[in-house]
């Protein structure tokens, strides 16, 4: 089998067996991806490792668990989360209702962010904010609706929650754990949610898609995209990832808020 053949033999075994559709993503990314697994697994081929998929649940599970990049934080990129302050503040101050959606939104610790800022910040009116958080991983959505999270060797969660001025009044802590207070849950609602196949949400005045479209394949960000330009209102606000950009025959619908942090507004 060539080695070509033998990679797609293996993107055929994941298609197969695991709910997980390697279609939507980059080459590279699926590359990295599994040639860490096979390294794991002192696996040399990619033949080889395809015939491990088939007869190992264990490793399907592991491939499926390295697959979905699930990589998140409370305030991730804290200086766009200061970008972000600026526009719920306005947003909140000239309507009676302001709509966020977090998509997606992995084990929920953005949308809950976006919640925190809003009960934190005295100068955004946070009854006039409601937040869906969705995510194409239920597992993922499980451990969002939980709003418990972990202080472990590598996440301090203490840390990222420094932005805001009294983090104990958003979380209790019990030793390394936190769970989310009511104030702030009480915002959020949480929907499992494809991007790429499910279509337009909302219309939101704000919605962060970060940290996905750098996975996504280029035949596939179109329609992305196009849910994305649907479910904003007019003149509503986008964030992507801070490695991220609006597509080059796109950027003419947006406007930069603060291109840095990337930060638009639908033109
Ligand atoms: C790296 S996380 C990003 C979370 C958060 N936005 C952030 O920046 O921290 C990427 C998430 O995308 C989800 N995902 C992957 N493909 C998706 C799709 N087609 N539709 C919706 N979510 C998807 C994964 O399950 C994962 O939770």
């Amino acid at each position: 089998m060539t080695g070509r053949t033998a990679f797609e033999g293996v993107l055929r075994q994941i298609t197969d067996s695991v709910p997980f559709e390697p279609g939507y993503y980059n080459e590279s990314y699926l590359d990295r991806r599994i040639t860490a697994r096979m390294r794991r697994r002192n696996t040399d081929s990619h033949a080889e490792y395809e015939r491990l998929l088939r007869e190992d649940e264990t490793e399907r599970q592991a491939l499926m668990d390295a697959l979905t990049i699930n990589v998140t934080g409370f305030f991730r990129n804290p200086e766009m989360w200061e970008v972000l302050r600026e526009v719920l503040r306005k947003l909140t101050a000239n309507q009676r209702r302001v709509r966020v959606w977090s998509a997606p939104c992995a084990d929920g610790r953005e949308p809950y962010s976006l919640a925190m800022l809003a009960c934190d910040d005295a100068e955004i009116e946070e009854r006039r904010i409601e937040i869906l958080g969705s995510d194409i991983s239920e597992e993922a959505l499980e451990n969002a609706r939980e709003g418990v999270y972990h202080t472990t060797r590598t996440t301090d969660i203490a840390e990222e929650l420094a932005p805001l001025s009294d983090p104990d009044r958003f979380v209790e802590r019990e030793g390394d754990d936190f769970r989310v207070r009511s104030a702030p849950r009480r915002l959020v609602t949480f929907e499992t949610h494809d991007l790429i196949r499910d279509g337009a949400r909302g219309p939101f005045d704000v919605v962060l898609c970060r940290n996905l479209l750098i996975y996504i394949d280029v035949d596939h960000k179109g329609a992305l995209f196009d849910t994305l330009e649907t479910s904003l209102t007019d003149r509503g606000v986008l964030v992507v990832g801070m490695t991220e950009s609006v597509p080059p025959d796109r950027s003419d619908r947006y406007e930069p808020i603060d291109k840095r942090r990337r930060v638009f507004r639908r033109a």
